[in-house]
């Protein structure tokens, strides 16, 4: 059980839902409103609610996790990037954003083998807690924004973030994935479609990307070693798509 917060925090933890539901509405109005006057989609409001929810909050959800980097009560942040190419966009966009003094850049993937030899490279002590074989994480937090399709060995991988978790962190998702066709939101055309992608080349193309991975299940069993998470707060849009995403918050057992 976690310590509730003094009475201030909670009842200024009260207000964030406020604050985020103002802006996901907003961006709400401006999917709704670039349906009827952009695209002359003048129904859709009405008729496609369902479209119109789910790209509002797609687009919520990634402006969203863009702003938390800013946050103040951020000390440090670990970006493995394994595409070197992609070093010196990254490095100008975490200047635009103020971010650059505490943003670590580092050529590698995110499995632990790669990611905590250029961690105790970096030279910020960050690795001198972490013992694989205890539960003492080193991350409060860990983010992973449409990264868990492209990585190689996807479940070892979410294993690994995993362990590198501290008790009580969270993992912040918001990753396509498998359409969940057997549901009754699901899609079996999508999922077909899915696998025609496949099967012409889109991993090729797309950088190792694959629509067809159960991420969520993966992000689940990951903590089955301690008897499941903490909390399990996931989101499931597109469901109907070619393109379903399942975003949201995990937290780890203290
Ligand atoms: C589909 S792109 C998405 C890029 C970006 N996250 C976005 O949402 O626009 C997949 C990203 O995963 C990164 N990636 C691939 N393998 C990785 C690995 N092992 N560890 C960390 N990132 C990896 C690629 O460099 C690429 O930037």
């Amino acid at each position: 059980m976690t310590t509730p917060p003094p009475l201030e925090d909670r009842l200024k933890g009260m207000l964030e839902p406020a604050q985020l539901m103002t802006w996901a509405m907003s961006h709400y109005i401006r999917v709704c409103a670039e349906a009827v006057f952009k695209k002359g989609e003048i129904f859709a409001p009405i008729l496609q609610i369902h479209r119109l929810r789910d790209e509002a909050f797609g687009r919520f959800w990634v402006e969203f996790s863009n702003a938390l980097l800013r946050s103040p009560s951020i000390s440090t942040i670990y970006g493995p990037k394994p595409c070197t190419g992609l070093h010196e966009k990254l490095r100008a966009k975490a200047v635009a954003e103020g971010i650059s003094s505490k943003y670590h850049i580092l050529p590698c993937g995110a499995a632990a083998s790669q990611l905590l030899p250029a961690l105790r490279e970096s030279g910020t002590g960050v690795t001198e807690a972490y013992d694989s074989d205890s539960r003492n994480g080193i991350f409060d937090t860990i983010i992973c924004v449409r990264v868990l399709c492209s990585v190689p060995e996807m479940e070892r991988t979410v294993n690994e973030l995993y362990g590198m978790l501290k008790p009580g962190g969270k993992l912040l998702v918001t990753e396509h994935v498998v359409n969940p066709w057997r549901t009754a939101k699901g899609s079996v055309l999508a999922r077909v479609v899915q696998s025609v992608y496949q099967l012409f080349g889109w991993s090729f193309f797309i950088g190792d990307c694959a629509l067809d991975r159960d991420t969520e299940g993966a992000l689940l069993r990951a903590a089955r070693v301690d008897g499941g998470w903490e909390v399990v707060d996931l989101e499931k849009n597109f469901a109907w798509s070619v393109m379903p995403y399942v975003s949201g918050t995990l937290v780890k057992k203290i």
